[in-house]
């Protein structure tokens, strides 16, 4: 007779912040790691690769799936953000031991919102601040609650949301909250594209398009030997006159700090693009070497 085909034990998925707070209790006093990966679901191969990382890390992994309404202004695309939770938990059924956390908006904000919210600071209202006034307080706000929830020993977001993984490790620092930050590097498609929940909405014209953001961080890595004006130049006008692309902005920046690099800065720095592809906003990053 064959031996049986071991089964998967199915992903637990837990929706109370009492029954967070009570696993979390439990695997510390088993000794483990806890690991939170952060998410808002709708869950594709980046956000497994951080899945992937998180299990290296620690024994006890919690998955968050919420779509945080305090990250998206009037107007943006809260309603129309895919929920998936049922895909989300079968794209998961892969890896041992991982919980999610798919708390209701009640259960978050009990009384509607926060009074207390984290403000971002300066880097906050640049770039995708600047574009979604309010986007990374919300984030923060709603990442602060995470950490308190979970009090992970590591956390762990992707590169591909630079500015994002950049505030999160200003507020653990800030406020001296113990949790390490782990940033694991963007999953792309062949051709370029970074994945993103939003890619589904493109259409197949605008998602042809969208290659345009990862070919201009191509052209700012090969134009970084003639310096920071010719890597803004040459990768903005890798949009040309795209009329199903809109470049936002494509900016140089300091890893350290976040903030535009001058014309002769020198050593590593951050390429960040945005744009609009039909209605939907995507963005992405690389990383340049200036001499
Ligand atoms: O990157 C995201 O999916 C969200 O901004 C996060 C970190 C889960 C907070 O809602």
């Amino acid at each position: 007779m064959n031996p049986p085909t071991p089964v998967a034990p199915p992903v637990a998925v837990i929706s109370s912040i009492a029954a967070v707070r009570e696993l979390v209790r439990d695997a510390r006093a088993s000794g483990h790691g806890i690991v939170l990966v952060p998410t808002m679901g709708a869950l594709h191969a980046g956000h497994l690769s951080l899945v992937r990382r998180a299990r290296e890390l620690g024994e006890t992994v919690i998955v968050s799936i919420f779509v945080n309404p305090l990250q998206f202004g009037a107007g943006e695309d809260l309603d129309r953000y895919p929920r998936t939770l049922d895909a989300d938990v079968a794209a998961l059924a892969e890896f041992d031991d991982v919980t999610v956390f798919a708390p209701s908006v009640d259960e978050m904000y009990p009384s509607g919102s926060t009074q207390t919210r984290v403000v971002a600071g300066r880097v906050g209202a640049l770039y995708e601040g600047a574009a979604r006034p309010g986007h990374f307080d919300g984030m923060l706000t709603v990442v602060a609650k995470l950490l308190g929830i979970t009090r992970p020993d590591v956390a762990v977001f992707g590169r591909k949301d630079a500015q994002q993984a950049f505030l999160v490790q200003q507020m653990v620092t800030d406020l001296d909250i113990a949790t390490t930050i782990e940033v694991v590097d963007t999953v792309r498609e062949l051709d370029g594209l970074a994945l993103s929940s939003r890619n589904r909405f493109l259409s197949d014209a605008e998602r042809l398009a969208a290659t345009t953001l990862s070919e201009a961080l191509r052209t700012a890595e090969n134009t970084a030997f003639e310096g920071v004006a010719e890597v803004l130049a040459e990768g903005a006008g890798a949009f040309g006159d795209h009329d199903a692309v809109k470049l936002d902005y494509l900016v140089v920046v300091d890893p350290a700090t976040f903030l535009p690099v001058d014309d002769d800065f020198r050593g590593t720095a951050t390429v960040l693009v945005a744009a609009l592809v039909g209605e939907t906003r995507l963005i992405d990053n690389t990383t340049i070497t200036l001499n």
